[in-house]
This record gives C-alpha cells, sequence and structure tokens, in this order.
C-alpha cells in the first residue's frame, strides 16, 4: 500500500471522478473524508466504501461551510495529510449567451472554490508542521480555449495558474501543490457536456461523445479509474520534488 496511514479530504466526491479517488485512496490505505454540497449522495458514497470513508457535507463556495467541511474532517480523521480539490461545475455557451449567473456559479466553485479550500488545508498542514499534498483538478480545458466553452474553460486556466502560485509559495512548508488535467471522462458529468453540445451543435443525445471518444489519441474517452495512478503517486514520497506542475492524463488528447 502506498499510501497507509495517510488521510485525505477530497472535495465533489459524491460522484465520478471525486468517488474514484477517494476509492482509490482507500484501497492505498488512506482514511478519506468525501466532501461534497449533495450531502445525500455523498452519505451515500462514503457508505458505500466502508469505515475508512466518512462523509462531510460541504459547499466549497461558502467560507463558513469550507471551515465547518474541514474542523468535521479533522475531528473525524485527526488530520488531513491530502486535500484534492475536485468540485467543479460545467457550463457551454456562444460568448454572446454567456450570463454573469453562470460567471458567478463558475468561479465561486472552480476558483474560489479551489483557492479557499488549499488556504484551508495549508493553515491546518502549516500548524501541523509536517507537509502535506494538494492536488488540483485542472483540465485539457485550461490550457486552451474551446468556443463554446468559455467560462469552464477560463476557470481551469484559473486553476493551473493558482496551483503555480500556490506550489511556489507552501513548498517552503512541505506542502506540494500540483494539477492534474484529465481530457474526456466518460460519466455522469460528460452526460452533462454532451447535452450542452447537443443543443449547440444541433447533435442527437449521445453524439458528441461518440465523436470525442473516438478523437482521443488512446482510441476511447478516459475513465476515473485512469486518473488514479496519477493522483496516488503525486501522494507518495517519490513525488516530493515535484512542485507547481500540471500534469496532463488524457490519452494524447490535449497534444492531439
Ligand atoms: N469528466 C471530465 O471529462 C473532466 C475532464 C476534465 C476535468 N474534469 C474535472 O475533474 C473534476 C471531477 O469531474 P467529474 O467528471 O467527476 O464531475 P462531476 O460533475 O461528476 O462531479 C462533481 C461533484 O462536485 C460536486 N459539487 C458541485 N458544486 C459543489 C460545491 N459548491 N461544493 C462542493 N461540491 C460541489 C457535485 O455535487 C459533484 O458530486 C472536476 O474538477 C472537473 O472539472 C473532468
Amino acid at each position: 500500500m502506498r499510501l497507509q496511514g495517510k488521510t485525505a479530504l477530497i472535495t465533489g466526491a459524491a460522484r465520478g471522478i471525486g468517488l474514484e479517488f477517494a476509492r482509490a485512496y482507500i484501497a492505498e490505505g488512506t482514511r478519506v473524508a468525501l466532501a461534497d454540497i449533495n450531502a445525500e449522495a455523498v452519505a451515500k458514497a462514503a457508505a458505500s466504501l466502508g469505515p475508512q470513508a466518512v462523509a462531510v457535507q460541504m459547499d466549497v463556495t461558502r467560507q463558513d461551510s469550507i471551515d465547518a467541511g474541514f474542523t468535521s474532517a479533522i475531528a473525524a480523521l485527526g488530520h488531513i495529510d491530502i486535500l484534492i480539490n475536485n468540485a467543479a461545475l460545467f457550463t457551454a455557451a456562444p460568448i454572446v449567451e454567456i450570463t454573469r449567473a453562470d460567471y458567478d456559479r463558475l468561479f465561486a466553485v472552480n476558483v474560489a472554490g479551489t483557492m479557499f479550500c488549499t488556504q484551508a488545508a495549508a493553515r491546518h498542514m502549516i500548524d501541523r508542521g509536517q507537509g502535506g499534498t494538494i492536488i488540483n483538478m485542472a483540465s485539457q480545458a485550461g490550457r486552451r480555449g474551446e468556443g463554446l466553452v468559455g467560462v469552464y474553460c477560463a476557470t481551469k486556466a484559473a486553476v493551473i495558474s493558482f496551483t503555480q502560485s500556490a506550489g511556489l509559495n507552501l513548498i517552503s512548508h512541505g506542502i506540494n501543490v500540483n494539477a492534474i488535467a484529465p481530457g474526456v471522462v466518460d460519466g455522469e458529468h460528460w452526460d452533462g457536456v454532451d447535452a450542452f453540445f447537443a443543443k449547440y451543435e444541433g447533435k442527437p443525445l449521445g453524439q458528441k461523445k461518440k465523436e470525442v471518444g473516438a478523437a482521443v489519441p488512446f482510441g476511447r474517452m478516459g475513465t476515473a479509474a485512469d486518473l488514479t495512478g496519477m493522483a496516488i503517486f503525486l501522494a507518495t514520497p517519490e513525488a516530493k520534488y515535484i512542485v507547481a506542475q500540471c500534469f496532463g492524463v488524457d490519452g494524447g488528447n490535449w497534444m492531439a
């Protein structure tokens, strides 16, 4: 087991990639606080993973909720060694149809959520004096624009930029901050993305998913399980000299 005795808090862990990270971390010996805005879903998710998992209701857009969520995770686990900033929202629209409401919603979760959960974890890790690991979920969407995805792409570019600043600032405390940039990962999230493209590109439901999967150099869409190796590695001592980086785990999609 590569992460025996560690503890982790993962935001947005009620489903999808965050839930798969929790499963993989537990298999490596870590106790995990699954944090999500959806209290019922995260309780179910944690229960499905057994006694090494605890559920925490947390809305990453609210400071009082972040504070309460970290307090209850630390009470349950003793301390937190690893934070994965995974919670995010997606939207799509042509530039002329972007709304202030969508801009505010996405930046609040994807950017402010990442920044202020990082801050809460960093304060705890610095107080404890034993370093830590923070992994931010970026995206290939943060590395280049997409015509219909202006708001989401901008949030993920901000996540990559913040990873660089936080990585540089926190490494003096032994806290490694890095990011993972997935490509297209199958799951409920992408069902939502597919519906946006159906609307704006006039495609039948499911068509965009087929197209993006076929375009990945590896030959298919990613799965959440494809990402767990990087999430585990970044939390091991072997990764301690890796600082402020963003790693594509995308079957070659961004490079292509
Ligand atoms: N699925 C993909 O193709 C893909 C590609 C690139 C990057 N990513 C990134 O990976 C991460 C996980 O993606 P996913 O596909 O599992 O997404 P998902 O939509 O399936 O899961 C996101 C989770 O975040 C939770 N959440 C939303 N708002 C929240 C809030 N305010 N506070 C706390 N939790 C909140 C949701 O309830 C949900 O459980 C995200 O950061 C996403 O941007 C995903």
